[in-house]
């Protein structure tokens, strides 16, 4: 099968969240199992900074942006056996970051036709696009709405994922003809209206083949009005084309029995040894002493949709009992500066990290005891399966795909827990959770179990790549 992914970001090239890392672990997948995948990006400024690939020139050619006429330069590289094609025009993508700029809806117009046009001229008609989130919602729209009899793209699928309801890609109504070049009546007639705007993630919703989100409960969750941030009424009218496939982790990148950036490898025989060692390593490097309590860690982004506020609870709490804190991310200011005042009350016992350093990374993962995850919500969430492939144990807010890969430990399901949970939004609860875990930390064989278990969990790509490709193959 012909698989074009295209998305706004995939790992190793550009790369700020959890979807970068799907787009191309689930290419690599495809791969694998022997279908011909492309992926398909803007050419940013930052690429053009690493080291990791030099993409060749292809050619270029014009994109119509509704009236304006614009130039797609285009690029090709192979990383890691994966062939991504880079879409580049200076105006749009020479900037110092992905997202954020005032002409966002313009920059990703032009991708989105940039690559409508991409398939005919590298002769790669795929029999499905599979488009991701906001910055591409429009692609399936523009190209059914291209009536085109010769329109190459007139038997190609689409399928929509979506790693994040909150961006919705909401522009001006005027944006439908002035970047869209679309006719007003699919404004009014409520085919892309959403909040009395233009949702560029809803059109990919309208128009896809299939829609499909990150976890089997975030699909639940997305229907019900609570959960939905909106979108729940017209997803239910997609009931019958809307699945939820969990994500899986680079099982390859993230294996303490190989992993290069610890200094302790280990596997379910000699884990408690060897990541006791990996935490004096971590301590040394981050300057604070072994309280010979649990370690609590914490690797996100500090935004309000990780749960930082509860974070914090817990980090007090648990530092008040003389446990050592690792923190490690960036984000909204007022996050990092609960961090830097947490560090300031315990600087023996806590660390914290403002920014992102994938090999610190690693070591806290490797030398941690809880890893705090109490997100408000979370499509499906990376980290709590890194940290369960590491024997880290997670501790979750019941919700989305946290709620279906950790299964919390209730005191008697000893056998099968992976980690702790709770389930409303709460400081009472997250700091109560926090502290089951902490009782539970004594029982050591019951501790040795869970990790166990945890490290047990079956996180690979392959499942979730074969449910997509059953679920391409059902498109007719
Ligand atoms: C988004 C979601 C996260 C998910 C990721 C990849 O970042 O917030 O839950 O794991 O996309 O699908």
């Amino acid at each position: 099968m012909k698989i074009a992914m295209v998305a706004s970001e995939a790992f190793p090239l550009a790369k700020t969240g959890g979807l970068g890392d799907v787009v191309s672990a689930l290419s690599k997948e495809f791969n694998k199992l022997g279908e011909e995948v492309i992926v398909v990006l803007p050419y940013y400024e930052s690429i053009k900074h690493q080291a990791i690939a030099y993409p060749q020139y292809i050619g270029e050619y014009d994109v119509n942006v509704s009236w304006r006429k614009e130039r797609a330069q285009l690029y090709k590289v192979k990383v890691d056996g994966l062939t991504f094609y880079l879409i580049d025009n200076y105006k749009y993508f020479g900037r110092n970051s992905f997202y954020g700029h005032f002409d966002d809806g313009e920059r990703f117009a032009f991708f989105t036709f940039a690559c409508k046009n991409l398939f005919a001229y590298i002769n790669f008609i795929p029999d499905v696009i599979h488009v991701h989130d906001w910055q591409v919602g429009m692609l399936p729209c523009v190209t059914r709405e291209d009536k085109h009899p010769m329109n190459p793209l007139k038997s190609t699928k689409f399928v929509l994922t979506i790693h994040n309801p909150a961006f919705q890609g909401l522009l001006p109504r005027e944006c439908l003809s002035d970047l869209y070049g679309l006719p007003e009546y699919l404004f009014e007639n409520g085919t892309l209206r959403f909040k009395d705007q233009l949702s560029t993630l809803k059109a990919g919703i309208i128009y896809a083949d299939k829609i499909t989100t990150v976890s089997m409960t975030h699909r639940y969750e997305l229907t019900t009005e609570e959960g939905s941030m909106g979108l729940n009424n017209v997803l239910n009218l997609r009931q019958d084309d809307f699945v939820g496939i969990l994500n899986g982790i680079d099982v390859e990148e993230f294996d303490p029995s190989k992993d290069d950036h610890i200094e302790f490898n280990y596997n379910l025989v000699n884990f408690v040894k060897q990541k006791e060692a990996n935490k004096e390593i971590l301590f040394n490097e981050l300057n604070i002493k072994n309280s010979g309590k649990p370690l609590f860690s914490l690797v996100s982004r500090l935004t309000w949709q990780k749960g930082m506020d509860l974070v914090f609870s817990a980090c007090y709490e648990m530092a008040k009992k003389g446990c050592n804190i690792v923190i490690l991310g960036s984000g909204e200011y007022q996050y990092e500066q609960m961090a830097e005042q947490l560090r300031s009350m315990f600087p023996d016992l806590v660390a914290v990290y403002i920014g992102y350093n994938n090999e610190l990374a690693h070591l806290i993962y490797a030398a941690s005891d809880f890893f705090l995850m109490p997100s408000l919500f979370e499509p499906c969430g990376i980290g709590q399966m890194i940290a369960m492939r590491y024997g880290t144990l997670p501790i979750v807010r019941r919700t989305g795909g946290l709620k279906d890969s950790v299964e919390a430990y209730d005191g008697t399901n000893e056998k099968t827990a992976t980690g702790f949970g709770f389930d409303p939004y709460d400081h009472y609860e997250m700091v109560r959770t926090a502290n089951w875990a902490y009782d539970n930390y004594w029982n050591v064989p019951l501790r040795k179990q869970l990790i166990k278990n945890a490290m047990k969990y079956n996180s690979s790509w392959n499942k979730s790549a074969k449910a997509y490709l059953k679920l391409y193959k059902s498109i007719n």
